[in-house]
């Protein structure tokens, strides 16, 4: 494992045009020394400096130190918000309840993955910054069938550092027209450092007695099973990699974990209105670092870097592989307009889409 203390990027190497507008990198920081930096494009996190059990700071989020890294990689989501529909829509069309049907860009085959061609994450949001507060608010105006999706969704982002060492992510959209709407962030995980090779030795934890198996296409098949007696049993914290070469086809299928969990939402406390729960539990032995994730949303998807091709070249100068980070995209239901289960993703234009999620830090000897 690599050991050496890691530094945030350099701001002028995320100052640049994209279509018309500027954009920037942006650098919070906490009493405790956490240090946290974000960019515009995408309205996204780029890296997340936290203190392991040495007090060394490390870099835990995968991404890049120059945004035309961001613009050119391999895979373009490295920590960035997601919208306006995260994760797959089944070929791309859903029919909302007045009958009225609509296409979005498919962008994977048939289907739509991750807002379309032109997602959230290809964008150059608006920012408001509050240093005294530790926060930055991202603002997005998407207009009336953008990507296919009816209705102008005005988006706003914000994340705060807390002086617990707490990222929270707070979503605010409204739309002009009956809508459908699913945000996530997209950021990838290695709590021993962007620069290590594997997250399959971290120990997770998912607070889910249930996720979504799906079809050849990764689409939810509409029914909700039961993780017992599966590798996708989390419940108890085990390494990411324990279960990975057990014979299961859902594995098989995504190629390792690429799955939507059904969050049992049985631990929750509520601040700033919003009731947020319990959904999961990650650490590193090596470094200590710990990270526990809450939620408003009902379900949290866990991608481990499958379909890494090892070209996108990291902050450190490390090649990004197979499973050398891992994702807990917090959400709603993959295609859920489309399916009879789960929560509904309409958004109407008399009501406020809201939602958090919070990234917490901590250390473990
Ligand atoms: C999805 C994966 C997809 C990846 C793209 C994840 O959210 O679950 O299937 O390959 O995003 O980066």
């Amino acid at each position: 494992m690599k050991k050496k203390t890691h530094s945030i990027p350099e701001s002028r190497n995320f100052e640049t045009t994209l279509n018309a507008k500027n954009t920037h990198l942006f650098v919070l920081e906490n009493k405790r020394g956490m240090q946290i930096t974000l960019t515009d494009y995408g309205a996204r996190l780029v890296s997340v400096l936290v203190p392991d059990k040495q007090g060394n700071l490390r870099d835990v989020v995968l991404g890049f130190d120059h945004i035309d890294a961001y613009i050119k990689a391999d895979e373009p989501y490295y920590g960035a918000t997601i919208g306006r529909f995260a994760n797959r829509i089944r070929g791309g069309q859903f029919t909302l309840a007045d009958g009225s049907h609509y296409q979005t860009t498919p962008n994977q085959g048939k289907d739509t993955l991750h807002g379309g061609a032109y997602g959230f994450h290809k964008r150059v949001w608006d920012r408001r910054v509050n240093s005294i507060e530790q926060e930055i608010s991202f603002f997005l105006v998407s207009p009336d069938g953008e990507e296919g999706f009816p209705g102008t969704l005005s988006t706003c982002v914000t994340y705060r550092l807390t002086d617990d060492n707490e990222i929270q992510i707070s979503y605010r959209a409204e739309t002009t027209k009956t809508t459908v709407i699913n945000l996530t962030n997209h950021a990838y995980f290695n709590l021993n450092g962007e620069d290590n090779e594997t997250v399959l030795d971290h120990h997770l934890q998912i607070f889910a007695t249930h996720y979504l198996p799906t079809d050849q296409d990764q689409l939810p098949l509409g029914v909700v099973a039961p993780v017992e007696q599966t590798p996708f049993d989390f419940l108890q914290p085990k390494p990411i990699g324990r279960d990975l070469a057990a014979e299961n086809e859902q594995l098989r299928i995504g190629l390792g974990y690429d799955h939507c969990f059904v969050l049992d939402q049985q631990v929750s406390k509520s601040e700033n209105g919003l009731k947020i729960y319990r959904a999961a539990m990650a650490k590193a032995p090596d470094s200590g670092i710990r990270l526990d994730v809450w939620t408003s949303e009902p379900a949290m998807q866990l991608y481990t870097t499958n379909v890494f091709s090892g070209k996108d070249r990291g902050k450190s100068g490390v090649y990004y592989v197979k499973n050398c980070g891992f994702a807990l995209e917090t959400q709603h239901f993959p295609d859920a307009p489309n399916l009879p289960i789960g929560p509904g993703t309409v958004l109407q234009p008399d009501e406020i889409f809201m939602s958090e999620t919070r990234y917490c830090f901590s250390v473990e000897k």
